[in-house]
């Protein structure tokens, strides 16, 4: 059987892996696909430097439409980044009958729909291993490993940069500056960084989650986001005492009324093995109604691991190319005329534990006034410290048992409205996992 022919559309990082993978592995690559997979030509900017690299014998331009539209390519390889020049590029190739790997998650978490069903007129794949957890599986995992389960709820450490800034500041007691520093040293980052640390990049990832999970239409303007750039390291200390740790978790769970879909700071148990998921690993846990809860674990970004995914898809296109459309995966898990439209509940709506933390002053009737409005509000304290500030402050921390979102934020707006408060109310969420 005649190779796949693979068109690349980029050669940074996970492009050079992608090749590096093709060729150090090509053999072990063909025996599973039963072809060999071979790049016929790349789109680069720096067309020297990519000859450099790969040699003679690939065409090699600075023309992604020139790669997009030679006949001799069977599927493109988007891995530019970005969702203007990436789209023009993916929807062209799907209109010329090539498939499509991507590892573009802002791509498909704005643009998924669309291109979802202008790949299914076109009868070609889109696949996206890569775009979601870098090296680990868990696309596949979710469309097709847990395809007998009603998926309860997702909870991932799905950004390694964020992961590793809050280790280093809880572990090594580094500012939220230098940790990113290092993080972008080490190549973990975004081109954007506040993609990152403003939780963008957990909430991309998080739209394709969910949407493999529940069978949903990606919703990427749905996604609550809040990023770890506010954190503060007092706040890292106190969850640390309280036995917590805090990641960065995009939460996608299935309640009756709606789909909760979220990223923020979390506190976590300090003994679950997602609070134990260190520096820039990923880890998700997936919660299956027949299966219980399961966990992936690897890296989340770097060139060989992300490649590692794009090459399995492309393993995956060369052994279905020639299968009849309409008996592919589908592209998320559900068929594309069964997606569920319950909708994505609203924050207020959603329910979880609370950490408040606020200063007040240290005098008497103080917690009786401060526990009088979380009752009324229908919010149970699970537990409660207070540490000394100066003569006459305390900082007073609660821990919450599960409430309504909406009833927390009325609380906390009446006691910021108290005289005796003398901070605003921070705020973080506490999730058990369980
Ligand atoms: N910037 C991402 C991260 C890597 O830090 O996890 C690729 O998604």
């Amino acid at each position: 059987m005649r190779g796949l022919r693979v068109g690349l559309l980029g050669l940074g990082v996970v492009g050079a892996g992608t090749w590096e993978v093709l060729t150090r592995n090509a053999e072990e690559i063909a025996r599973r696909a039963g072809r060999r997979i071979e790049v016929a030509a790349i789109a680069v900017r720096d067309v020297a430097k990519a000859r450099r690299l790969v040699g003679d014998g690939v065409l090699v331009t600075s023309d992604g439409m020139e790669v997009v539209r030679h006949p001799a390519i069977d599927v493109v390889v988007e891995l530019i980044g970005g969702d203007t020049v990436a789209r023009a590029w993916v929807m062209e190739a799907i209109r010329r009958g090539k498939h499509v790997v991507t590892a573009n998650k802002a791509l498909l978490a704005i643009h998924g729909n669309t291109i979802f069903s202008a790949a299914r007129e076109h009868a070609v794949m889109v696949a996206f291993e890569a775009a979601v957890a870098g090296g680990i599986p868990i696309v596949k995992a979710i469309r097709e490993g847990l395809a007998a389960n009603h998926i309860q709820w997702v909870a991932g450490i799905i950004n390694g940069t964020t992961n590793f800034v809050l280790s280093e500041m809880r572990a090594r007691g580094l500012s939220f500056d230098d940790a990113l520093a290092q993080a972008q040293q080490l190549g973990y980052a975004e081109a954007n960084p506040t993609f990152d640390v403003e939780g963008v990049d957990a909430a991309h990832k998080l739209t394709l989650l969910a949407s493999l999970a529940f069978g949903i239409p990606v919703q990427f303007d749905k996604v609550h986001i809040e990023g770890v750039s506010k954190l503060a390291q007092e706040d890292i200390a106190h969850a640390e005492r309280l036995g917590y740790r805090i990641k960065l978790l995009g939460i996608a769970r299935r309640r009756p009324d709606g789909f909760e879909l979220r990223v923020h700071p979390t506190l976590i148990p300090a003994d679950r093995l997602l609070a134990n998921v260190e520096g820039a690993m990923n880890a998700v846990l997936v919660s299956g109604d027949m299966v219980g809860p399961t966990l992936y674990y690897g890296q989340g970004a770097g060139a060989l691991p992300t490649a590692s995914a794009v090459v399995a898809d492309l393993v995956d296109v060369a052994r279905l190319d020639s299968a009849d459309p309409d008996h592919r995966v589908p592209y998320l898990a559900f068929q594309p005329d069964a997606l569920d439209d319950t909708p994505v509940l609203p924050m207020a709506e959603i329910v979880s534990s609370y950490y408040l933390r606020l200063r007040v002053e240290d005098r008497p009737g103080v917690l009786a006034d401060l526990s009088r409005i979380l009752s009324a509000a229908g919010i149970s304290i699970g537990s409660m410290f207070q540490t000394p500030h100066g003569d006459s402050d305390a900082d007073i921390i609660f821990l919450s048992h599960d409430a309504r979102e909406g009833a927390v934020d009325g609380a906390i707006d009446r006691i910021q409205a108290l005289p005796f408060v003398k901070s605003g109310v921070t705020r973080l969420r506490v999730e058990h996992l369980l």
